[in-house]
């Protein structure tokens, strides 16, 4: 089949992302794919002959909001007929039953493990509807080349799927089981980084830390990336608790590239809320696992995932969360109210807590997280960092943005000579719960 648009021009594809950063690597990939077939990129959805949108299940919230979206876009496919509008992603295989029948104009739905066809099945969606939502338990997409976002971090996928099947997470079932990237196709990638200026590389999967190819296991693959020459700072994301072993916390205390920075993902406080998740660790385990990577890691920041309103949450399992928080002290942490899904273990339960009560919660879950992060900052006062400069800030002034090893957000003043990508000293002169403002040494 004809893999090339057959117009006079080559066709233009708007795409638009939601969801996490495993997302945004992926739209990356469909951009490089797309242009790999003779398409080109545009930032205007009423000039694409192409409009796709990649998508996230996770949450009922994200759906909404998607569908939500999808009717204003076939607003231009009104105006031009022959534009094809294509969904992606997770919510494409989550809902693949359902969708042509709530939005009959869409040509295109493709899965996460789609993306190779894509150039084919847009072919195909000029005559008629194309779908492909098959998962591919050997597709890592090995090879092929993301058309990356330019700037100084850029994300590199090193695993795809999820083989834990939390009761409450959609994330096994929308995208497949568990695989690595093979290190040659990773290091490639982040050497051709390195060669345009990049200087952090962030490494992503769903559980990043279970990579396993061959011997390779996480640890080592960070010590791979680390000797890549230009590269100054390596992250991840996310790590799984259970799988923190000592390969990849010896990485992080003996790599200097690898920051000391930690996402661990704790859903709850409460034993009980634990084993009804299925989690695979207990709270005197996380907590166990806290104090081994703090003592271990000097200057470690810490962050976390909290869920709210699990089926059967109890106020008590609810105050054990906020007082694991208390005893942690994390630095950030993203917090979500328990949303139902579909083809989840936890599906057939229902809810149990209200939406009020969710809400409630929530709040307080994220009044006390403010509270703690701006005492965390507040700690930082008059000592130095170093800030990997990244733009001018948000505000202007006359100031620049960067990020600390912690990955908290620094505004120093701007000075000539200094350069996106450029590291400075600077000294913590005041804080918000969000930010550290500093001046320079
Ligand atoms: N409802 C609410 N939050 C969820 N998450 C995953 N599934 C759900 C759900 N059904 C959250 C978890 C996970 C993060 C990425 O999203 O906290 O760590
Ligand atoms: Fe979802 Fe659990 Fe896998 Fe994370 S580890 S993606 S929460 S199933």
């Amino acid at each position: 089949m004809n893999t090339t648009p057959n117009t006079a021009s080559p066709a233009r594809v708007y795409l638009e992302t939601y969801g996490c950063q495993m997302n945004v690597a992926d739209s990356e990939l469909v951009g490089g794919i797309l242009r790999g077939a003779g398409y080109v990129h545009t930032d205007s959805p009423a000039e694409a002959d192409v409009i796709l949108v990649n998508t996230c299940a996770i949450r009922e919230h994200a759906e909404d909001r998607v569908l939500r979206r999808l009717s204003e876009l076939a607003h231009f496919k009104r105006a031009r007929p022959a534009t094809r509008i294509g969904l992606l992603g997770c919510m494409a295989q989550h809902n693949r039953a359902s969708l042509l029948g709530r939005a009959p104009w869409l040509d295109l739905v493709a899965g996460p493990d789609s993306y190779r066809r894509l150039p084919e099945l847009l072919d195909h969606a000029r005559f008629d509807a194309a779908v492909d939502v098959r998962l591919d338990r050997g597709e890592t997409y090995a090879g092929l080349n993301s058309d990356h976002a330019a700037g100084i971090r850029a994300y590199v996928t090193a695993m795809r799927g999820c083989d834990r099947f939390c009761t409450f997470c959609v994330v096994p079932y929308v995208r497949g089981r568990e695989r690595s990237v093979p290190p040659a196709s990773i290091l490639a990638e982040v050497r051709e980084l390195a060669a345009r200026g990049v200087k952090e590389i962030v490494l992503l999967g769903q559980t990043v830390n279970a990579y396993r190819e061959g011997e390779v296991e996480f640890g080592g693959l960070l010590r791979m990336v680390a000797a890549i020459e230009g590269i100054e700072r390596i992250r991840f994301t996310s790590p799984h608790p259970c799988n923190m072993t000592d390969p990849v916390i010896d990485a992080m205390v003996s790599e200097p590239k690898v920051q000391p920075y930690l996402h661990l993902p704790l859903q709850s406080g409460s034993n009980s809320m634990l084993a009804a998740m299925q989690r695979g660790y207990t709270v005197e385990q996380y907590l166990a696992l806290v104090d081994r990577v703090r003592a271990s890691i000097p200057k470690l920041a810490l962050s976390t995932d909290i869920i709210v309103g699990f089926y059967g949450e109890t106020e008590a399992d609810f105050e054990a969360t906020l007082s694991l928080m208390r005893t942690v002290r994390y630095d950030s942490a993203f917090s979500f109210k328990y949303s139902v899904r579909e083809h989840t273990r936890a599906h057939p339960l229902g809810d149990s807590v209200s939406e009020d009560e969710k809400a409630r919660r929530l709040a307080a879950v994220i009044e006390l997280q403010q509270a703690i992060a701006l005492e965390r900052n507040r700690e930082s006062l008059g000592h130095e960092v170093a800030v990997l400069i990244e733009g001018p800030a948000r505000r202007g002034g006359g100031m620049m943005a960067g990020k600390t090893p912690q990955f908290k957000t620094a505004i120093v003043p701007a000075r000539p000579g200094v350069e996106p990508g450029d590291t400075v000293v600077a000294r913590v002169e005041a804080v918000t719960a969000q930010s550290l403002i500093c001046a320079r040494v």
